[in-house]
């Protein structure tokens, strides 16, 4: 699949919608990201940024309104390699997105924003993407 990928959820990413993602982090990455996209224009509120950080061995988590960053969210190491594939699960909870990684629950990140209001998927960085799947 092309990257960057972006594709839309016309019902919004409200609670109880699941999206895979499965993919290969490149070998020389640095970041990939996924970000839930409030609409398709450039400077959409960003009800979610997932942004793994090979550079960094870390996962930034952080939500972007009114063209600004929140508090950025860490979780805890990174269940990501240069390299590796990888099997991942975003989950809408009742009360925030629940990231699950190679059947691990990874971090929740509390709703900021209502998740009914992510109608854009993108996924984008130094990632190749083998499959991505909304129910
Ligand atoms: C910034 C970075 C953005 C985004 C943001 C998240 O430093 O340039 O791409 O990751 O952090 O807080």
């Amino acid at each position: 699949m092309k990257v960057p990928y972006k594709t839309s959820v016309p019902d919004g990413f409200g609670a109880g919608t699941v999206m895979i993602v499965r993919g290969v982090v490149h070998t020389g990455a640095d970041r990939f990201y996924i970000n839930l996209l409030c609409n398709d224009g450039p400077d959409s509120e960003t009800v979610l940024h997932f942004n793994p950080r090979l550079d960094e061995s870390s996962v930034v988590f952080n939500s972007l309104e009114c063209g600004a960053w929140g508090s950025e969210e860490r979780g805890l190491g990174i269940p990501f390699q240069r390299g590796q594939s990888f099997d991942l699960l975003l989950i809408a909870s009742r009360k925030g997105f629940k990231v699950v990684v190679e059947d691990s629950v990874y971090h929740d990140f509390v709703y900021r924003l209502p998740p009914e209001r992510a109608v854009f998927v993108e996924v984008g960085g130094d990632v190749q993407l083998d499959l991505v799947k909304i129910f």
